[in-house]
C-alpha cells in the first residue's frame, strides 16, 4: 500500500514535471480495481505473456494498439470497436488495417467478464497489454493508474489524427503538442518503433521518385535502399523490420536512426532536426535514460482524453458498443 502511494506520487512530479492536466490523474488510480477485481492485471499479464509465448511479434502490435487507441477520440478502447452496417469503425481505416492482437484484449477481457463482469474496461486492458508487451520484449516496467472508461464513438474519419509517415519533425513536434508532449516525449515514444515492423507502403515514398533531384530519399543509407527496393518489388504488403532486433524492446532504433537506417520519413526526420537530433543521439548512447523516459511518456499517453463516469461506459465485449 505505501508502496504504491509513494509510486503514485513520484508519478504525478512526474507528470507535472512534463506538464499533463492533473485533472486526469485525480480521476485514475492505481488501486481501482482493487476491491472489485484484483487479479485483473494478473488476468491481463498472463494471457500477453502467453500470447507472446506462441507469437512474440504480438509485443509490437498492442503496443501500437494502445498508441492508436489513446491518438483517436483518446484512451478509451474505441480502437477496438467493429463496424457495423451504419458506422465504418477506427480499425478499418487504412492506418489501422495493419493493427495486431485484438484476439489478446478478447482473450484477457474474457478471463476477467468471467471474474468480475462489468468492472474492467476494454480501455485499461489495452493500456494494460501495452506495458506488459514492452515488458514481456525487455523494456521497462511501469506502473499505470486505471479506471479509464470505454468510448462508445468509432469512426473512422477520426483516425485523420494518426500521424502520417510522411511527416516530418516539425509537424511530429506539433501534432504530439496538441497532446501534451514535448519534444523529448516525441522522440521517446518514437523509441516505440524498437518492436514491430512496416510494410513497404508505409516507406515506398523514399525509394522512388524522391524529389526531381533524386530517386531514393538522400537521407536513406543507400546500401539500405538498394536492399529495399529489392525486398518491395514483391508488393506493397512485405514487411521489414523497423530496427535490428524487432522483437527486443531496446535502443537499437536510435543507432538505427543515426546511421540513417531509419525505415520511415518520420523515423529518420527526427535526425534531421536539431530540435530532435540530440535527444536520438543520447537515447541511442544510454538505454537506460531511454526507458525512464519511454516510461514517463508511456504512462503520459496512457492518460490522454481519458473517459471518466458516464462519459463512458464498461464495454461488456470490447468489440461492440453495449
Ligand atoms: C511518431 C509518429 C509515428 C508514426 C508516423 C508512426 C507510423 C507507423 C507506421 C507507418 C508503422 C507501420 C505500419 C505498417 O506499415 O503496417 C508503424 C508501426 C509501428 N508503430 Fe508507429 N508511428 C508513430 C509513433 C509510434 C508510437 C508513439 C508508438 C508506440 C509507443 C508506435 C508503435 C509502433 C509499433 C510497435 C509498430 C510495429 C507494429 C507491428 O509490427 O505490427 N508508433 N508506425
Amino acid at each position: 500500500m505505501f508502496f504504491h502511494y509513494i509510486l503514485n506520487l513520484f508519478l504525478v512530479i512526474e507528470l507535472m514535471k512534463h506538464g499533463a492536466k492533473l485533472t486526469s490523474v485525480h480521476a485514475l488510480s492505481m488501486q481501482y480495481y482493487a476491491i472489485q477485481c484484483p487479479l485483473a492485471e494478473m488476468f491481463v499479464k498472463n494471457t500477453v505473456n502467453q500470447a507472446l509465448q506462441n507469437d512474440p511479434t504480438l509485443a509490437a502490435g498492442l503496443l501500437r494498439m494502445h498508441f492508436h487507441d489513446c491518438f483517436v477520440e483518446g484512451c478509451d478502447g474505441s480502437v477496438l470497436i467493429d463496424s457495423t452496417k451504419n458506422n465504418t469503425a477506427e480499425k478499418d481505416s487504412p492506418a489501422n488495417l495493419s493493427l495486431r492482437g485484438y484476439e489478446v484484449i478478447d482473450k484477457a477481457k474474457e478471463l476477467i467478464e468471467n471474474q468480475c463482469p462489468g468492472v474492467v474496461s476494454c480501455a485499461d486492458i489495452v493500456a494494460m497489454a501495452a506495458r506488459d508487451a514492452v515488458f514481456w520484449a525487455g523494456g521497462p516496467v511501469y506502473d499505470i493508474p486505471m479506471g479509464r472508461k470505454d468510448g462508445r464513438r468509432s469512426r473512422i474519419e477520426d483516425t485523420i489524427n494518426l500521424p502520417a509517415p510522411i511527416l516530418n519533425a516539425t509537424s511530429l513536434i506539433k501534432m504530439f503538442s496538441k497532446h501534451g508532449f514535448t519534444v523529448q516525449d516525441l522522440v521517446a515514444l518514437s523509441g516505440g518503433h524498437t518492436l514491430g515492423v512496416a510494410r513497404c507502403s508505409s516507406f515506398k515514398n523514399r525509394l522512388s521518385n524522391f524529389d526531381a533531384t533524386h530517386n531514393v530519399d538522400p537521407s536513406m543509407n543507400s546500401r539500405m535502399a538498394t536492399i529495399l527496393i529489392k525486398q518491395c518489388q514483391n508488393g506493397d504488403d512485405v514487411t521489414v523490420a523497423l530496427d535490428q532486433t524487432k522483437n527486443s524492446f531496446d535502443n537499437a532504433y536510435f543507432n538505427a536512426v543515426q546511421s540513417s537506417a531509419g525505415l520511415l520519413t518520420s523515423d529518420q526526420t527526427l535526425y534531421m532536426n536539431p530540435r530532435t537530433r540530440g535527444w536520438i543521439d543520447a537515447y541511442a548512447m544510454n538505454q537506460a535514460r531511454f526507458f525512464l523516459d519511454f516510461q514517463s511518456a508511456m504512462v503520459k499517453m496512457g492518460l490522454i482524453d481519458v473517459k471518466e463516469g458516464n462519459d463512458g461506459e464498461i464495454r461488456l465485449d470490447c468489440r461492440v458498443v453495449n
